[in-house]
């Protein structure tokens, strides 16, 4: 039985966040370069973006390129901004005929030129689109948003447009590349490895995770359903007790 049926539409969560993992081993298992297994990993984000579509969540964001991700061979980092570019020019009619709504969060003007024209050119095309946002992580790195929130912050407290009292936590999120995101209820992240490599920190406070032992290649609409049932099965409490939750 597909894990759909057991999943209750009504308690989608709004918004999934993944960490798309194992691209590199993937293709290394089957005796090809690390970007024949990024070649591969967009197949799987065409897969899940339109089985979040079918479960009604409204955002979906991957983790594409991690600021850190720069340190990676040149030919690793050429070969992903080339198949970023060449992505978002292949999905675009795709993109508008099912509804997407493309976004980015990150430093994306550190992206380069080509990279920026081709989504700031997608991101214009779709942003009418009410179906579901599919919102990429592109240079991003969580702890580079919140520093950048903060001298933002700092500035204004400096200009006499703002003052300490005014620094709160909803001051901040309005500072965050996802300012108008809500955080996500569901954090996934393949190929085994339990961490969060600087993604989403400040917006998943309160966010459920979901490891799997699956490489992202190999990442298919089942994975997704498990993982939203896998959230399902939790008593989300945010600090009361059981008995408080109705
Ligand atoms: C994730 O796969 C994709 C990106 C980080 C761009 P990896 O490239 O990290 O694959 P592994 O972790 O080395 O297998
Ligand atoms: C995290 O994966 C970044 C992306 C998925 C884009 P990495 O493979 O870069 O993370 P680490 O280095 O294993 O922590
Ligand atoms: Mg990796």
């Amino acid at each position: 039985m597909s894990y759909i049926s057991q999943i209750d539409l009504k308690k989608s969560p709004k918004h999934i966040a993944i960490i798309m993992d194992g691209n590199g081993r993937w293709a290394k298992k089957q005796g090809h370069e690390r970007l024949y297994g990024h070649n591969f990993g967009v197949e799987a984000v065409r897969e899940t973006l339109k089985a979040a579509k079918e479960l009604k969540v409204d955002y979906l964001t991957m983790y594409a390129f991690s600021t850190e991700n720069w340190n990676r061979p040149k030919e690793e980092v050429d070969g992903l901004m080339d198949l970023l570019v060449r992505s978002i020019a292949g999905e675009i009619d795709e993109l508008m005929d099912s509804g997407v709504r493309l976004m980015t969060i990150g430093d994306t003007m550190g992206l380069p030129e080509a990279c920026r024209n081709e989504l700031q050119d997608a991101i214009n095309k779709t942003k009418n689109n009410t179906s579901i946002s599919l919102v990429l992580a592109l240079n991003y790195s969580a702890r580079w948003e919140i520093t950048n929130a903060m001298k933002q912050l700092a500035l204004e407290i400096e200009n006499g447009t703002m003052n300490s009292d005014e620094v709160t936590e909803e001051a901040i999120t309005q500072k965050l590349t996802t300012f108008s995101i809500p955080d996500p209820e569901l954090l996934i992240r393949t190929s085994g490895e339990c961490r969060v490599s600087n993604f989403l920190l400040w917006q998943i406070a309160y966010t459920e995770f979901h490891f799997t032992e699956v490489l992202w290649p190999d990442f298919k609409a089942e994975d997704l359903y498990k993982a939203v049932l896998d959230y399902q099965s939790r008593e989300r409490r945010f600090g009361k007790v059981s008995e408080q939750l109705t």
